[in-house]
């Protein structure tokens, strides 16, 4: 993973690399990476209706956050580890506040404010700052998150990385993108030789299973990220960055956006035995497709407690 600079007056720095990182991604654009599966059919009657004024909607609560992000904002507790920020509230009253504006028929789910509910056929799944506790830190890695259903379709989706000023974007049936660029999965097929992602919940850790996952399949892959914001998790396998991602309980405004990013980008996310996704599932799996048999194979042995790498001893490291 790789970190724009610090702005935060705590003065830490990191390392600078967002040209390289473009580069790379140009690169995999070069060697014509083509989207292996079948685009689904339309069901909303227009293309792009929605992601040229989300865009607009997701880089000025982008800006917002960053101007939070350069001072010390202070953070207030939701749960033991669960953090909230005046930026988290801020954003996600902006966010609100322009999809009304434009679209004063549909209804939001908002991470901070709840659902309001009318009945409407098109619900937007608002994160307004995903990766807070990386914020809280002055670490850079967060994003605003806008996805949006027509029928409980996902339609189009939009991720703002304000540090990189990264903006992935998709509408069903048009192809996902990167700051206008086409993106595409990787082709890697052997998950010993892919890099995939997962993250931890800050709520009930206690009852998250995930780290004997994170532990068996570092073993089975070159290795096993955990950056922080699921929006950009999925946004990179996406790009090809990743080549899979999974996440316990994740929400729905974790998910809508980079879902429909990855499905255009031409890869697949399902359940945790390979069933479809659900904006609602507390199971979260996404691959650049070649993988997903490898995953979900993985997953149902280390349910089942077959075939698991045991943990040394701790004194083991020593010998
Ligand atoms: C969190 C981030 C994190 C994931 C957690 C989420 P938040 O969202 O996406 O990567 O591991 O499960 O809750 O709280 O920063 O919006
Ligand atoms: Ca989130
Ligand atoms: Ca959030």
């Amino acid at each position: 993973m790789l970190y724009g600079i610090c702005l935060r007056p705590c003065g830490r720095d990191f390392p600078t690399d967002v040209k390289s990182l473009t580069a790379r991604c140009a690169n995999r654009l070069r060697k014509g990476r083509k989207v292996e599966q079948t685009i689904p059919p339309m069901t909303h009657p227009n293309h792009n209706e929605f992601v040229p004024a989300m865009s607009q909607i997701a880089r000025e609560a982008g800006s917002l956050l960053m101007e939070y992000f350069r001072q010390n904002v202070k953070v207030e507790y939701k749960g033991d580890a669960d953090l909230v920020t005046v930026a988290d509230r801020k954003s996600e009253i902006l966010v609100r506040e322009r999809i009304k504006a434009r679209w004063p028929s549909h209804d939001i789910l908002g991470e901070e404010q709840g659902l309001v509910d009318t009945g409407s056929d098109y619900r937007w799944y608002v994160d307004p700052l995903d990766g807070t506790t990386n914020f809280a830190h002055g670490f850079p890695v967060f994003c605003v998150s806008l996805g949006l259903e027509h029928r409980n379709r996902r339609i189009a989706g939009v991720v703002y990385d304000p540090t990189r000023d990264e903006l992935f974007a998709a509408e069903q049936g048009s192809g996902a993108y990167l700051n206008e660029q086409r993106i595409q999965v990787s082709k890697i097929a052997n998950l010993s030789e892919s890099l995939v992602a997962t993250g931890f919940p800050s709520h009930k850790r206690h009852k998250n299973p995930n780290i004997h996952f994170y532990h068996q399949i570092t073993l089975r892959t070159h290795g096993v990220r955990r950056a922080g914001s699921a929006a950009l998790d999925l946004c990179c396998v996406a790009c090809g960055r990743f080549d899979g991602f999974w996440e316990f309980n994740l929400n729905p405004w974790d998910t809508a956006a980079g879902v429909l990013i990855v499905e255009e980008a031409g890869g697949k996310v399902s359940d945790f035995q390979g069933g479809p996704f659900q904006v609602n599932s507390r199971e979260t799996v996404a691959s650049n497709g070649l993988l997903h048999p490898a995953l979900i194979h993985e997953f149902v042995e280390i349910f089942a407690g077959r075939g698991l790498e045991p943990l040394p001893e701790v004194q083991t490291y020593r010998k």
